[in-house]
């Protein structure tokens, strides 16, 4: 059984009073001081962007010709992990592996394995990735293995045709391989749905039904303004998620559920079927103000806000001074002490504000 190092508790009562501008009772044992930003929020979630590429080009994503990162820009997995240790140094908790895909990086599971220590310290609560389930057949045992436990996959339609349209390059079987073996390795599965007007919201029903006969959870994504993705147009693609709540809603009975998992989404119950449907509402409803997460890029970029451009450079202090910690650690508190309040997406005036030039798979989401 995995050992807390000291109990949870325990750095709850440090955040909250931390949060409210009171000094600990007392400094636990290795604790550096949290991460806590200009507006009070205290800092536990990284996001871990490991490759700028990908398998798939998923048109709200990506256009059909990127130019990648060349190889020599990227953090080794060793930077990777001393970073990522930093981070946990001073009080993440929880490590999300993304990309582009995570799973093309090559050698990543020995990167997975390597973070499992922070899970067998009690330093870390849960190590964890987002994928397009391309190559989750061939990695879901090991995953396991590593302490993963649950896994978010990118899926927005059931449609074999409509999948190959929308990823351009992906094909849904080999999708719905990755997520049986992901079940039968024992890592429970939650769906991401990006809900796109004209494209899936006539599939609400089929991908709730299909999700609660496989016991999964399922989260729908409004979309954002990430990226210039050629000729798609985001206003026409946007469906709000008020709406599609009420769409689900003529159907089911949803109760509301004050359940947060870390992430951004909120949810709700569906009592026919006891399944949990989130729901991600960056445009409908912004959650900025209880924001816990900043994002590390493949290339060392620390970004405090997915929607806004503000960046620091860990990897210059990182290959500084490779035997000083403190020097990288300052750089993090520096960097957290600029992050922005919250985006600046809004379709509300029928135009498309707080656009990001850069694309989703630079920041893994
Ligand atoms: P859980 O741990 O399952 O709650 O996952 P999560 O929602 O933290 O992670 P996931 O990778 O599944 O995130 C789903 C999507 O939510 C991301 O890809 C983003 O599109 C969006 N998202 C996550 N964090 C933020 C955020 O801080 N701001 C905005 N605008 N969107 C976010
Ligand atoms: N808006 C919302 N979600 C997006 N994703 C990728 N691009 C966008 C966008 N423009 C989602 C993917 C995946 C996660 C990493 O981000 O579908 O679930
Ligand atoms: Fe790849 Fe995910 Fe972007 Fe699709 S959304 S192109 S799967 S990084």
């Amino acid at each position: 059984m995995r050992q807390a190092m000291f109990p949870r508790k325990a750095r709850e009562n440090v955040m909250a009073r931390a949060l409210r501008g009171i000094a600990p009772k007392r400094r636990l044992p290795h604790m550096a001081a949290p991460l806590i930003d200009p507006f009070q929020r205290p800092i536990s979630y990284l996001r871990v962007s490991v490759t700028d590429r990908c398998d798939f080009r998923c048109v709200y994503c990506m256009s059909e010709h990127m130019n990648f990162l060349p190889k020599k820009e990227l953090l080794t997995l060793e930077e990777l992990d001393r970073l990522c240790s930093i981070f946990i140094g001073l009080g993440v908790q929880k490590l999300r592996i993304t990309g582009g895909e995570p799973l093309v990086r090559r050698n990543i599971m020995s990167f997975f394995q390597a973070m499992s220590r922070h899970l067998d310290s009690g330093a870390l609560e849960e190590l964890t990735l987002t994928t397009n389930g391309s190559q989750l057949h061939r990695f879901a045992t090991d995953l396991y293995s590593a302490g993963v436990r649950r896994v978010n996959v990118s899926l927005d339609t059931l449609d074999d045709t409509k999948f190959a349209d929308i990823t351009r390059w992906g094909r849904l079987p080999q999708v719905l391989k990755g997520i049986d073996a992901a079940q039968a390795a024992g890592l429970r599965v939650k769906i991401n749905a990006v809900a796109l007007k004209g494209f899936n919201d006539d599939e609400l029903i089929t991908i709730t039904e299909w999700c609660a006969d496989r016991d999964m959870d399922l989260t729908w994504i409004e979309v954002m303004p990430m990226g210039d993705i050629g000729n798609e147009d985001r206003l026409d693609q946007y469906w709000r998620l008020t709406d599609l709540r009420a769409k689900l809603g003529e159907h089911y009975t949803l109760t509301d559920l004050l359940e947060r998992t870390g992430g951004p989404a909120r949810y709700v119950r569906i009592e026919e079927t006891q399944q949990k449907i989130g729901f991600i509402t960056p445009l409908t409803h912004n959650f900025c103000e209880s924001c816990n997460r900043v994002r590390l890029t493949c290339t060392g970029e620390l970004f405090m806000c997915l929607g806004q451009e503000d960046n620091a450079d860990l990897r210059a202090p990182l290959r500084a001074y490779p035997n000083d910690d403190s020097q990288v650690e300052n750089a993090i508190r520096n960097a957290i002490a600029l992050k922005p309040k919250g985006h600046d997406f809004d379709y509300s005036r029928q135009d498309v504000a707080g656009r990001m030039s850069r694309h989703m798979s630079h920041t893994g989401g």
